[in-house]
C-alpha cells in the first residue's frame, strides 16, 4: 500500500506554509537574517515539539516564523515544500500563509506574497504543480486587524485565490469575522475556514453560515452534532482532516481513536491533509500510511480519499477529469 499511496495523484488543500518551516531551515534563515534563536541545533528543535494542545503548538510555529523577513525567505520555504510535494505526487496544492503573523513584525505584505507567488509559478512550471494561495486571518486579533490585513492584501489580488481563518479556535468563533468575509467574497476570493478542529460544532455552522465557507479544515467535531453532519453530507462540504497534527494537538491521544473512519461511514466528502508537517512528523503521504496502518484502509478507500481531494479542490473541471481518469487507472 505504500508504493499506492506514493503513485496516487494527491491535492493537498490544508498545508500551511509557515508549518513546512524544517528546524535546518529555520536555522539557516535566522542565520543570513542575524535572528537570534533560543535553540543551539535543529536537533534541539526538533525535541522541542511535544504539544499539549493547539496554543501550545502555536505558540512555537509563531516563534519560528520570526526567521522569515525578505521575500527570498517566503520564495525559499514555499521552494523546500515544493520539492516535498513533488517527490509524493501532489499535483495541486491550496496552500495557507498568515500575513498578520509577519506584518506585525513589519515585514511588508509585498515580500510575502511576491515570494511566495514566484516559488509556486516555478513549481508550476517546472513539476506541473497547480496551485493557489489561501490569505489567512489570525482569530485571535480583532476582526479590525483582519480587514486591515485584507486591505493590505488587495493590491495583489491577483496573486491569491482564497481566504482562510486559522489560528487559536476556543473563544474566537468564526461570526466575529462576517464582515471581512463578506468583502473577500465580493472580491471574488473563495472563503474556506478552520472550525471543529478545538472548537465546538456551532463553529462549523458558523463558519457555513456567517462566513458562507465552501470548505471545512478539520472539522472533526463535526460528529458530536448529527444535523451539522446531515448538512455537510447534503451540501457535500468538504472536510480537509489532518490526521497527525490531530494526534500531535491531542484532539485525539491516538491514531486509532481518531474519528476519520465515522465521518467517511456518514458520507461525508473527507480529505488527509498534513496542517503542519514540519512541527507534526509527516507530509500528505505519512498521513495516509498513518490512516492506512490505524485502520487497515483497502485500495478503494485510499482512492476515494485521493478523488475527494480532487473534487474538494478549486480547479478547472478538466483538469479534475484528467487527474482522476489517472488515478482511476492505478
Ligand atoms: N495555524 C497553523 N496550524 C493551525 C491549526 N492546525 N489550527 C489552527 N491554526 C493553525
Ligand atoms: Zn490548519
Amino acid at each position: 500500500m505504500k508504493s499506492l499511496i506514493q503513485r496516487m495523484p494527491k491535492a493537498e488543500l490544508h498545508l500551511h506554509i509557515e508549518g513546512t518551516l524544517e528546524p535546518e531551515l529555520m536555522f539557516e534563515f535566522a542565520s543570513r537574517n542575524r535572528v537570534a534563536l533560543t535553540y543551539k541545533s535543529p536537533e534541539e528543535v526538533r525535541k522541542a515539539y511535544e504539544f499539549s494542545d493547539l496554543q501550545s503548538f502555536l505558540d512555537i510555529y509563531y516563534e519560528g516564523t520570526r526567521v522569515m523577513i525578505r521575500d527570498r525567505d517566503f520564495h525559499d520555504l514555499a521552494r523546500a515544500y515544493l520539492n516535498k510535494a513533488h517527490e509524493q505526487n501532489v499535483r495541486h496544492a491550496e496552500v495557507f500563509f498568515d500575513p498578520q503573523a509577519h506584518t506585525e513584525r513589519g515585514v511588508p505584505m509585498q515580500a510575502i506574497i511576491e515570494g511566495l507567488h514566484h516559488a509556486f509559478r516555478e513549481g508550476e512550471r517546472e513539476f506541473g504543480i497547480s496551485s493557489a494561495l489561501i490569505l489567512c486571518f489570525l482569530r485571535h486579533l480583532s476582526a479590525a486587524a483582519a480587514m486591515q490585513t485584507l486591505e493590505a492584501a488587495l493590491p495583489y489580488r491577483e496573486y491569491f485565490s482564497g481566504v482562510g481563518l486559522d489560528s487559536s479556535e476556543r473563544g474566537h468563533p468564526p461570526e466575529k469575522f462576517t464582515a471581512v468575509f463578506a468583502r473577500a467574497r465580493q472580491e471574488g476570493l473563495f472563503v474556506v475556514a478552520h472550525a471543529g478542529e478545538e472548537g465546538p460544532p456551532d463553529y462549523v455552522w458558523q463558519a457555513l453560515d456567517a462566513l458562507q465557507a465552501s470548505r471545512i479544515d478539520h472539522g472533526v467535531r463535526c460528529m458530536e452534532d448529527p444535523a451539522l453532519v446531515a448538512r455537510l453530507r447534503s451540501e457535500r462540504v468538504p472536510l480537509t482532516v489532518c490526521p497527525l497534527s490531530n494526534v500531535k494537538l491531542r484532539v485525539f491521544d491516538r491514531i486509532e481513536d481518531h474519528n476519520l473512519k465515522q465521518l467517511l461511514d456518514a458520507g461525508l466528502c473527507v480529505t488527509i491533509n498534513s496542517d503542519d508537517p514540519a512541527y507534526f512528523g509527516g507530509y500528505i503521504n505519512e498521513n495516509f500510511l498513518a490512516i492506512h496502518n490505524a485502520f487497515g484502509f483497502t485500495k478503494d478507500e485510499l482512492h476515494t480519499l485521493a478523488g475527494n481531494s480532487f473534487e474538494a479542490a478549486f480547479l478547472p473541471e478538466e483538469r479534475k477529469r484528467l487527474i482522476l481518469q489517472e488515478l482511476d487507472q492505478l
